[in-house]
């Protein structure tokens, strides 16, 4: 018994370093108003419906596109590729299709006269973002265990304490209290809503942040 413990934990670390490391979740210094941020959202989706991009349990809506082209936040642009280990064998396989972030330079009229036009244009100062979307997460469901093609930054809109994101082996809930979270998305993570009510973020691909 002693033994197959110690394959799980190692008995000789000592107890001040048996610590979680969670570097690859960074609260960033600027923070939004929660209820701004609440507001906004329900004046979306009085406006449009969310994508589900054949995804289960899933939906986005993007609010940025490619200069003049609404055709750029529909389908499967409403996720863009990944990478995930489906089965027993372990092997990674590549899933839909890469999306040129940096073209998604264009917030949509339709949603300017929202608190998020202010958000997008404060974020887009400090961070080079491709597509701001938010997206959906239905009660009791998860993601696929996957990893993306760069970092991605969080605003938790409407949640609750079983929303929690998973990236290694290391788990987090992040609270809707207008804070800015960024994310490495590059490592295998995953995300799920135990609670029964639907989980709003706020997301936007970050392309110039590195983590090391
Ligand atoms: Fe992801």
């Amino acid at each position: 018994m002693i033994n197959e413990i110690s394959k799980v934990i190692d008995l000789n670390t000592k107890k001040e370093e048996r610590v979680l490391d969670f570097s690859d979740f960074q609260k960033q210094e600027i923070k939004f108003d929660i209820d701004k941020l609440q507001e906004a959202y329900s004046q979306i989706v009085k406006l449009k419906k969310f994508e589900d991009a054949g995804v289960t349990h899933f939906g986005a809506i993007s609010l940025t596109q490619i200069p003049g082209d609404p055709d750029s936040v529909k389908g499967n642009k409403a996720r863009g590729i990944f990478w995930t280990k489906p089965d027993k064998s372990g092997k990674e396989v590549v899933r839909d299709q890469a999306i040129d972030e940096s073209a998604y330079s264009e917030f949509i009229t339709d949603y300017e006269n929202t608190y998020f036009k202010e958000v997008y244009d404060i974020l887009s100062s400090r961070y080079k973002l491709g597509r701001m979307r938010i997206l959906l997460k239905e009660p009791r469901s998860t993601l696929s265990w996957h990893r993306d093609p760069e970092p991605r930054l969080h605003i938790p809109i409407i949640t609750n304490p079983g929303c929690i994101m998973v990236i290694d082996n290391v788990a987090k809930h992040m609270p809707a209290d207008g804070s800015v979270w960024i994310t490495n998305n590059t490592k295998y993570h995953n995300a799920f809503n135990g609670g029964e009510e639907n989980r709003i973020h706020l997301v936007a691909c970050v392309l110039d942040y590195n983590f090391n």
